[in-house]
């Protein structure tokens, strides 16, 4: 395609969304989380009582393409009702690491991840957007962190927004959300051959942001 893309591809809270957020203002470019849609999927598949199995792929499928959703400046939509808040939480996160494994949901999302590709720019963030969405993305960026760091942001972030949670718990969900992620048949997380690796263990955002626009000058 014409319109310029960044793709920030990691595991869990790697500081992804975070990190492309600001790139993403730097550059007065558009957002695509889309961790969001696998999230919204799979609370859409249990409002309807639709186990997240193989077994229905066909219909976790069907209702990945025709999700009633709607995005409003940063609020999600599903069925008309905001779920920003609802599908941060560990649980639907669990379902949404569950859902993406099936392959013809991530099929499915396709086109909902590239319709998000317009002018002047994007930067997606995911597990796939250099490797499967965006594959001729001119920077494609996998951005790693420890587990300890990670579950450390993630713990923050729950907590700054009245969740509740405890670090260990935390850490063992992220590893083996990763775990499941990077073994998957379909689209595992990985480094694109020609992604630039960023661990911002020691990093802070603004740093981050930094190495990302030098990245995207040398590219211009
Ligand atoms: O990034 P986030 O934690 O919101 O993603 C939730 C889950 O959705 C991940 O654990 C992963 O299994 C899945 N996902 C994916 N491909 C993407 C984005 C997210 O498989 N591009």
């Amino acid at each position: 395609g014409r319109v310029p893309v960044i793709c920030i591809d990691g595991p869990s809270a790697s500081g992804k969304g975070t990190l492309a957020q600001a790139v993403a203002q730097q550059l007065g470019y558009g957002v695509l989380d889309s961790g969001a849609l696998y999230r919204v999927a799979a609370l859409a598949a249990r409002r309807r009582q639709l186990d997240i199995d193989p077994a229905n792929a066909r219909q976790l499928a069907e209702l990945a393409r025709n999700l009633p959703l709607c995005f409003d400046g940063e609020r999600i939509l599903l069925d008309g009702r905001d779920v920003s808040a609802e599908i941060r939480t560990e649980q639907v996160g669990r379902d949404a690491s569950l859902i993406s494994a099936i392959g013809e949901v991530r099929e499915a999302l396709l086109d909902w991840q590239r319709q998000a590709a317009r002018l002047p720019g994007l930067v997606a963030d995911g597990r796939d957007m250099g490797t499967v969405v965006f594959p001729h993305a001119p920077l494609k960026v996998f951005l790693t962190a420890s587990a300890e760091k990670r579950a450390e942001r993630r713990y923050k972030q729950l907590i700054s927004k009245g969740n509740s949670a405890t670090l260990s718990t935390l850490r063992e969900e992220l590893e083996a959300r990763d775990l499941r992620d990077t073994t998957r048949a379909a689209a595992p997380l990985k480094a694109a051959h020609d992604a630039e690796v960023l661990d911002n263990s020691e990093m802070d955002v603004q740093a981050a942001t930094e190495q990302v626009l030098r990245w995207w000058a040398e590219r211009q």
